[in-house]
Order: C-alpha cells, then sequence, then structure tokens
C-alpha cells in the first residue's frame, strides 16, 4: 500500500548514531582516554564486561556505514564528536588526526548527499578532564568552549547543523546521582552542580559555534523528554509525578526558554542547589535555533518515601507492550510531550534527533525479521504527523539508530539498529525496519 499520510516536503529524514557507541578504535589516531573508556574497563560497569574498544569499527568502516545510510535513503545524519579524539589531554592544540578522521566523514556524508548533525558532546569526556574535576568543575565549561571554538573553525565549511549536547539528564542522573553511568558519581549536589555546568557550557558552545557561523547554520541542544504522569488519584502520587517531570524535563526545559531553574525544585533541592554565577542563567536562555527532543517512552511515578531525591518511584503499567529494554512502548506520549513543548517553550523549530526501540533480533536465513521495531518506528511517525498538523514546528525525524551498537550499561545485549550488525565479523545486514524506512524516506510517508 502506498504511503498516505506524508510530510511536508522538506522534512528530513535521517538516524542517529555517538562516538563511543560506534567508532572503535580507542588506541588508535591519537585518541586519549574518555571516561566512558574507564568506566566500562573497570570490572562490573557494564554488562558482560563489555566496552567500546571496538564497537561497529565505524572508524574504519565509515565509507560501507555511509554507502548503508545511501540504502536506506537517508537524507541526513545524526553523529557525535569524540572529544578526546580532538583534545586526548583535554586542552593544548587539536590533535590533527583526529580532525581528520571527520573531515573525511564529513565530506564523504556530503558527497553522497547526506546532511551532517553534528553533536559535541554524547558522554564520553576527555579522562583527562575528569581527573581535574570533570562537569563538577567550572572550568570545563572554558574547555568545552575551546572544543567547540575548534570544531568551528576546523569542520565548520562542512557542518551547518550543530547539536551542543545529548541529553545533559542522563549525564546529570545516571552519571552523577545513581552512578550507574560515567563517571560513576554518587552525589545529589555535585549532580545538581554538574547539571548547571553543562547546560552554560551548551551556551558557551553556542556562542563559539555561532562566531564561526556561516549563514543559514544552527545550533541547538538536545533533550530527552517525557510526559509523566501519576499512578493514582492521590495527592502523594500528583506531587511525586510534579517533581519527577521537574526532574527530567522542567530543570532543562526551563533554563533554556524561561532563563531560570524551576521554583519547586530549587525550593525542593535546598542546599544541594546549585551555584549559579551573576550573568549564567541569561547566558543559558540565548535563544537556540531549535531543540533536538529524544523520546522513547512516558514515565508513570508513584509517591516513594524511600526514593531519593524526590520520593518518587517509577511505575510500568500492566497490559502494556514493553521493549527488550523494558520500556513502555507509548506512541502517544510523543505528541503529547512535542505539544507540551510547543505550548510550554515556543521553540522555533523541533528535531526528533532520537526514537527508537531495542527488540531480541535474530537472523533467519540471511534476513532479521524486526517487525515490533517497524511496528514501533511506524506508530511514532503517526504521532509526529499530527503533531506536525497542529501547527508543532517538526522539521526531522532521527531514528536511533544506524547500526546495532554498544549501548552503555547494557553493553552489545541491546540492539536499536536499522541495521544488524554481526560483532564478531563485523557484518552488516540491513533489517527488515531498515528496508520499510527506506520506503518511508522515498515516498516522504507512512501508510494511515
Ligand atoms: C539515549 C542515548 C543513546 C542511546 C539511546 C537508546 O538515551 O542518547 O545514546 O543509548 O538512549
Amino acid at each position: 500500500m502506498p504511503a498516505d499520510v506524508l510530510f511536508p516536503t522538506d522534512f528530513r529524514w535521517g538516524a542517529a548514531t555517538a562516538a563511543y557507541q560506534i567508532e572503535g578504535a580507542h588506541a588508535e589516531g591519537g585518541r586519549g582516554p574518555s571516561i566512558w573508556d574507564t568506566f566500562s574497563h573497570t570490572p562490573g560497569r557494564t554488562a558482560n564486561g563489555d566496552t567500546g574498544d571496538v564497537a561497529c569499527d565505524h572508524y574504519h568502516l565509515y565509507p560501507q556505514d555511509i554507502g548503508l545510510m545511501r540504502d536506506l535513503g537517508l537524507d541526513s545524519y545524526r553523529f557525535s564528536i569524540s572529544w578526546p579524539r580532538i583534545f586526548p589531554t583535554g586542552s593544548g592544540s587539536p590533535n590533527q588526526e583526529g580532525l581528520d578522521f571527520y573531515r573525511r566523514l564529513i565530506s564523504e556524508l556530503r558527497d553522497a548527499g547526506i546532511e551532517p548533525f553534528v553533536t559535541l558532546y554524547h558522554w564520553d569526556l576527555p579522562q583527562a578532564l575528569q581527573d581535574r574535576g570533570g562537569w563538577a568543575n567550572r572550568d570545563t565549561v572554558g574547555r568545552f568552549g575551546e572544543y567547540a571554538h575548534t570544531l568551528a573553525t576546523r569542520l565548520g565549511e562542512g557542518v551547518h547543523n550543530w547539536i551542543t549536547h545529548n541529553e545533559p539528564s542522563v549525564v546529570t542522573y545516571l552519571g552523577h546521582l545513581l552512578g550507574t553511568h560515567a563517571p560513576g558519581a554518587r552525589s545529589l549536589r555535585t549532580a545538581i552542580q554538574v547539571s548547571h555546568h553543562l547546560l552554560l557550557s551548551h551556551a558557551e558552545g553556542m556562542d563559539a559555534l555561532r562566531a564561526e557561523a556561516r549563514p543559514g547554520d544552527q545550533v541547538g541542544i538536545t533533550l530527552v523528554v517525557a510526559p509523566v504522569e501519576p499512578a493514582g488519584d492521590s495527592q502523594a502520587d500528583a506531587d511525586a509525578a510534579r517533581l519527577w517531570d521537574g526532574l527530567v524535563n522542567r530543570w532543562f526545559l526551563d533554563p533554556i526558554f524561561h532563563g531560570r531553574y524551576p521554583e519547586d525544585m530549587v525550593e525542593h533541592y535546598g542546599e544541594n542547589g546549585p551555584d549559579i554565577q551573576p550573568g549564567d542563567m541569561e547566558r543559558i536562555a540565548t535563544p537556540v535555533d531549535f531543540l533536538g527532543v529524544n523520546y522513547y517512552n512516558r514515565m508513570v511515578v508513584r509517591h516513594d518515601p524511600a526514593s531519593s531525591p524526590v520520593q518518587a518511584a517509577l511505575v510500568q503499567p500492566t497490559g502494556r507492550t514493553y521493549t527488550a529494554m523494558g520500556s513502555e512502548v507509548y506512541p502517544e506520549g510523543l505528541y503529547q510531550i512535542l505539544t507540551r513543548v510547543r505550548d510550554d517553550y515556543s521553540p522555533g523549530a523541533i528535531y526528533i534527533t532520537e526514537n527508537g526501540a531495542a527488540y531480541e533480533d535474530a537472523v533467519v536465513d540471511g534476513n532479521v525479521p524486526d517487525q515490533p521495531r517497524q511496528q514501533y518506528i511506524h506508530e511514532h511517525l503517526l504521532q509526529v504527523h499530527r503533531a506536525i498538523e497542529e501547527g508543532v514546528p517538526l522539521r526531522g525525524y532521527f531514528i536511533w539508530s544506524l547500526l546495532d551498537n554498544f549501548e552503555w550499561t547494557y553493553g552489545y545485549g541491546k540492539r536499536f539498529g536499522l541495521i544488524y550488525v554481526d560483532y564478531p565479523t563485523q557484518q552488516r545486514i540491513i533489517k527488515q525496519s531498515g528496508r520499510w524506512y527506506a520506503e518511508v524516506t522515498r515516498e516522504n510517508g507512512v501508510e494511515s
């Protein structure tokens, strides 16, 4: 059946990846260690002890991967730059070999007619900067500015869309409160200070990128957002949902779009709140050209007095469908969060910079029949279209992910790709969902 739900003619169709999750070549080309090398090499931190040492070997196989992007009909590709490839020791002069790798990647993408969307920070801080306090140290904001300046001057010719940060909330809470992501810190005070420095560095990075920008270049930030609902009717559950929403959504959206942290959260954090210097909030509220939205699932929460920091715990609603990550399939949540972001924050443009799902894929006679993933994407795209019809300024959609890859603490056990990767041989196989997505990109739409 041909597509009858059509998208705007200039709508971008893409897929996304991140450096540490796909590149491998961890000790090649002058790259220094990142906090994720340290973390994944620490026993007990990742499933199976998996690391990103080799990953998808994209560092060597990128020409082939660009060929696969063409097979999928992508007109855009979101990837991140490995900061320790550019600044192996966190400061000093940039590593030419690292810059050359990205120059080649960018120029081959352009030759293939694929627009690069480049993320500066997808969680792989140079370990050398962590040794000096990492994101808890305000000095790292300045280092990020230098890094952004270097990318703008050395790679800017081929890049017109920049994303400063990917999901600062995950860096904040998983990296510095729960300790399940690198660098594995566990302190609320530190986490909240880190969130402030991440936001400040976003502003610093935007300034550096814009100083070198060409007409039409765009700079934004990617946040993971989710509708939050109370599990029950009690006031306690309602309060828990409000605070959870404050934690994951408003703590990042409010400063960027309104120039202030949400009052209820500031009150809730009390002495753990951030040290803010004069002028910080004004800088953080420097207007973005677009907001990147990552969406995976909604969050249903109940009051739980034992849970820090907001006395709320996640609940899995019964009778629903779940992915291999245990996240609920809830496509209408994408529509809900998009319209809410539009109503409360009015970004001038939005890209879905990540959306996708892990399933237990298997190769059957040389094919990967991943019907659930195809259905997941299809249902989410219908919600994206619904939001566009209602005036949400959506400009593009990127699937997480192009390839199966290193899924952080879950290692290689969770597969999100449109393309299957057989890790021992590095063979790639376009999954059924990938072949279907190629039709979507070709027809600029889906079936209703
Ligand atoms: C997002 C991350 C991305 C990937 C997906 C599944 O939170 O940005 O790197 O891990 O989740």
